[in-house]
């Protein structure tokens, strides 16, 4: 595993700062919100990198974050001398495996291939609320204030099944949410056969919730979808990658409980019906307006045809997914 490394060189924001509200889950947590605030003194930005990113302010805010954490790190060894510096990485990174190692031990002892779908669909719903413009939301485990929305219906299942896993793990090594989530989801991924994602550890937890109406709605057009994308800095392949999620649960694209390409082969037989011929069975109203789009359509036949490709670009598209808009812990 690569990296919890982190020196900060920014302000905490305001949404971090903040005091946390009342929220009557998780219940079983010995301390449920508090795990991450000790860590999060100066936490470091970190930028999706969007391909088209036309907001240069953050852009630049951005490069000057890394290159000022580039400085520190490279003074490092000066100020410590390169064994100890070695010996200190090599001790982070052993410990960040370890409790990767733990966390993805309790989320195997609770996660079930069933169960897979809903974990996977929490990990959207934390991290879709990222807006580059103004850099809110992410991967920041305020989906736990959230679960009264509802486009959040059905959730609170999800994270109470992963909240008793939190506790083991919390009872050894503290953990937040966002990383906790970060990680279930790609297990649950990886149980139902998809590809094996490496997630980075250190996510700090945000103390409240993210603003509303943040998450696209299934109601809208392929351009809405790329749009609401775009402003999380996804791009349009990302935005077809990770749809492919879909492939689990009960939305028909094959088996609820296997993560393969059938989404995609699914969604190339028009008009979709489903095994009991009924149309509006198979796939959302989002699903369906990808095949309406060119651009899309042609990563939409790439992975029906290619699984490996999809498995590739999915764990890329997840991978950034998780990182978006999260602050990270200092060392
Ligand atoms: C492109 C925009 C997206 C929209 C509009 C959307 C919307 C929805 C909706 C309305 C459902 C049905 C929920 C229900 O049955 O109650 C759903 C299910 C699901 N979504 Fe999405 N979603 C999107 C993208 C994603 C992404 C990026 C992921 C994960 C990477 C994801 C993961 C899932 C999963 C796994 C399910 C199945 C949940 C289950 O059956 O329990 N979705 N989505």
């Amino acid at each position: 595993m690569a990296s919890l490394t982190i020196l900060s060189t920014t302000k905490p924001s305001s949404t971090l700062s903040s005091t946390p509200q009342e929220s009557k889950f998780p219940a079983k947590s010995q301390r449920p919100f508090s795990s991450t605030v000790k860590f999060r003194a100066t936490p470091f930005k970190v930028c999706a990198f969007p391909s088209n990113n036309n907001d240069n302010g953050a852009k630049d805010d951005c490069f000057s974050t890394r290159r000022s954490l580039l400085v520190c790190i490279s003074t490092l060894p000066f100020l410590f001398g390169f064994h100890e510096m070695e010996d200190l990485s090599a001790k982070a990174l052993q410990s960040d495996t370890n409790t990767y190692m733990l966390i993805r031990e309790e989320v195997r002892k609770v996660l079930s291939k069933g169960k897979a779908a809903g974990v996977l669909r929490l990990v959207f719903h934390d991290a879709g609320t990222f807006e580059m413009d103004g850099n809110s939301g992410g991967m920041n485990g305020s989906i736990v204030y959230e679960l009264e929305r509802p486009e959040n219906s059905g959730l609170k299942k999800s994270l109470k099944i992963l909240d008793k896993a939190k506790g083991e793990v919390d009872a050894i090594q503290q953990v937040s949410w966002a990383d906790m989530i970060a990680v279930a989801g790609a297990e649950a991924v990886s149980i139902c056969g998809g590809p094996t994602i490496p997630v980075q550890l250190g996510r700090l937890d945000s103390l409240e919730p993210d603003a509303e109406g943040q998450l696209p709605q299934e109601s809208l057009d392929a351009p809405g979808l790329k749009q609401s994308f775009e402003r999380k800095g996804l791009s349009t392949q990302e935005l077809v990658a990770l749809s492919g999620a879909h492939t689990l649960g009960s939305k028909g694209f094959g088996s609820p409980f296997v993560f393969d390409n059938s989404y995609y082969k699914i969604l190339l037989e028009k008009p979709w019906k489903s095994s009991g011929g009924m149309s509006s069975m198979v796939g959302l109203p989002s699903d369906h307006a990808l095949v309406e789009d060119d651009e899309c359509l042609r990563w939409i036949k790439k992975y029906a045809d290619n699984q490996n490709m999809f498995f590739d670009d999915f764990k890329k598209a997840y991978i950034k997914l998780v990182n978006s808009g999260a602050r990270w812990k200092s060392l």
